[in-house]
């Protein structure tokens, strides 16, 4: 028998329906969408176009604001790149969070090498962002302020429109990795003063390889250095042939996830709370991250007392999980996001993150809090 799944925050499973919406688009509707010259082009044009407009729907955008990428890795790139490509002679300063996906740090890195500065905000205990913090670091050359919907590692979710009005107010572009808040929490770039936001298909029932970035494109228009050059798709920001059968996925597992958001969310909540409950009835577990500003998934706990490595091998036959970020899980060092909420090094190593998904049953979150619970214990008696 597989291991039970709690690692919806590394990607999810795709949906059947989203399967079955793909499909005709392989070998059926297989036309190159910028065929504009004949029907097989059409066809696959018309895909694209409902998809696009789903996704645009769902964060209150216009459907020419989408630009489809390969991921929420290459949207962030295009976004935070881009952006300082073209507007390095307004200024030179960058602003995010020391707790962003490597996605985004590593971006910024690659531009203080070219000269750029960058400022990493530490957060609150909770893993929130400090908004005065946030103020008193905006300065006349700051171009950009890139903060995170959602983390994908403690789930808490940042203070989208409040980051937003700030932001506007003193006219630097708002940039938000929305990669793991999509279909989860409402998001809203007219409401929120979004400028730039990431998304991605693969972390909300939808294929891997496809994401998208919105690009505001009036009050204010944004506009951004292109990253791949080539046949001038998506507007000229992106270039290569386009992907239909991913992007008529990508759209239908949006159109899914927002007709099921509250009652999932709800759902996801409540097993969620019951499983930290059940944690509870072991001393010394801490939870990482706000209690109540999370996705309604997300359950990241330390175990004091045992050793990290040790735990998540007495697990992996039983629950598939990780500890820090399964993005970086070729990395030894202990999760930056858990060091940055203040967490020691070894409770860092000590940490689990269970993400719940839509397919969790309530026996699975049972089971997997027994499994947790009876590791950790037998640990903790060969350490003591
Ligand atoms: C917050 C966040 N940003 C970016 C990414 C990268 O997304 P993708 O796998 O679509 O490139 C992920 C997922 O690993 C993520 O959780």
């Amino acid at each position: 028998m597989r291991p039970i799944y709690l690692d919806n925050h590394a990607t999810t499973p795709v949906d059947p329906k989203v399967v079955e919406a793909m499909l005709p688009y392989f070998s059926e509707y297989f036309g190159n969408p910028s065929s504009i010259t004949h029907h097989y082009g059409w066809e696959a044009e018309a895909g694209v176009k409902k998809a696009r407009e789903i996704i645009a729907e769902s964060i209150n955008a216009s459907p020419e604001e989408i630009i489809f990428t390969s991921g929420a890795t290459e949207a962030n790139n295009l976004a935070i790149k881009g952006i300082a490509e073209n507007y390095f002679n307004q200024g030179r300063h960058i602003i995010t969070l020391a707790t962003e996906h490597h996605a985004v740090l590593d971006p910024c890195e690659y531009l203080e090498k070219l000269g750029f500065e960058v400022t990493y905000l530490p957060v609150e205990k909770d893993g929130l962002i400090n908004l005065e913090t946030l103020e008193k670091s905006l300065r006349e050359d700051t171009i950009l302020v890139s903060i995170m919907a959602a983390n994908n590692e403690i789930g808490v979710l940042q203070p989208l429109a409040e980051i937003g009005e700030l932001c506007r107010d003193r006219g630097v572009f708002f940039h938000t990795d929305a990669a793991q808040a999509l279909g989860k929490i409402p998001l809203d770039v007219q409401g929120m003063q979004i400028d730039v936001m990431s998304l991605t298909a693969h972390k909300l029932y939808g294929p891997k390889g496809i994401g998208a970035l919105y690009v505001r494109r009036r009050n204010p228009r944004v506009r951004l250095a292109a990253q791949l050059h080539g046949g001038g798709q998506e507007k000229g920001l992106r270039s290569g042939t386009l992907y239909p059968p991913q992007i008529v996925g990508f759209g239908e597992a949006v159109r899914l996830a927002l007709e099921e958001r509250e009652t999932e969310g709800k759902r996801q909540q409540e097993l969620r709370d019951r499983l930290w409950e059940q944690l509870q009835q072991l001393d010394e577990v801490y939870l990482n991250g706000h209690p109540s500003q999370r996705l309604p998934g997300n359950l990241n706990v330390s175990f004091a007392g045992v050793d990290g490595a040790a735990l998540l091998l007495g697990l992996q036959n039983q629950i598939a999980v990780s500890s820090g970020s399964a993005c970086s899980t070729t990395s030894t060092a202990p999760s930056h996001v858990l060091t940055a909420l203040g967490r020691s090094q070894d409770l860092a190593y000590a940490s689990l993150r269970f993400g719940l998904g839509r397919f969790t049953t309530e026996a699975e979150i049972e089971m997997a809090g027994k499994a947790a619970i009876a590791t950790v214990q037998s640990l903790r008696r060969v350490t003591v």
